[in-house]
């Protein structure tokens, strides 16, 4: 585990190297560009890295990340991340990847203040009102916890089917594709929740937008 600034830099200057002898066209090709097919939302957690835990290079997936991988409409840093990764990128898939075991979906579902946090976590606590009904139900904590990462990761698969330029590429063709994952730490398997969609068709109505 890297400890100091010193560990990442060394690590680098290794990394550098082996990549180059195992994949002698891996820089020069690369840094070409990049076309990649994949959009990642997923939490800041150092333990959920988008590359590593698919197994995929660099190159392969356009990342976003915050805590507990919220798509807020006024967050113009993640729009601007999406809509350059459907407009430009055109990429195939968005995938939001929750986590088991999150920091942030877990703070939120408690009545603990966090300081500045607290704002951001409203937007997770939002997400706990419209699923009051089932989620107070749950009685064993982890398991209210586990459900609510489940529905939270659901909640921002809706959220990125609202946004009207994501409904443009539908409406122009069959992509993005939007996922719903989630991630465990306990044995580095990720849980689909087969919720792939790309129309705003089971969205309410007021957030289907027509073409005119
Ligand atoms: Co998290």
């Amino acid at each position: 585990m890297a400890e100091t600034i010193k560990d990442l830099l060394v690590g680098n200057v290794n990394w550098a190297a082996n990549t180059a002898k195992e994949r002698p066209e891996f820089f020069s090709k690369l840094s070409a560009g990049q076309t990649p097919k994949f959009l990642w939302i997923g939490c800041s957690d150092s333990r959920v890295p988008a590359t590593e835990i698919t197994n995929a290079m660099p190159g392969s997936i356009f990342v976003q990340r915050n805590i507990a991988n919220m798509v807020v409409h006024t967050d113009s840093n993640l729009l601007s991340v999406v809509n350059y990764a459907v407009k430009v990128l055109k990429v195939k898939h968005i995938i939001v990847c929750g986590h088991y075991g999150c920091g942030g979906v877990k703070a939120a579902m408690t009545n603990d203040k966090f300081g500045f946090l607290d704002n951001w976590l409203l937007h997770i606590k939002d997400v706990y009102r419209l699923h009051q009904n089932e989620l107070d139900k749950i009685e064993k904590v982890e398991d209210r916890e586990n459900r609510f990462v489940e529905l939270n990761v659901l909640e921002q698969v809706s959220n990125l089917a609202k946004v009207s330029f994501v409904q443009e590429e539908w409406d122009a063709g069959e992509f993005p594709y939007i996922h719903g994952w989630v991630y465990s730490l306990k044995d580095g398997l990720v849980k689909n929740l087969k919720m792939s969609i790309n129309s705003a068709n089971d969205l309410e109505k007021v957030y289907q937008y027509q073409n005119k």
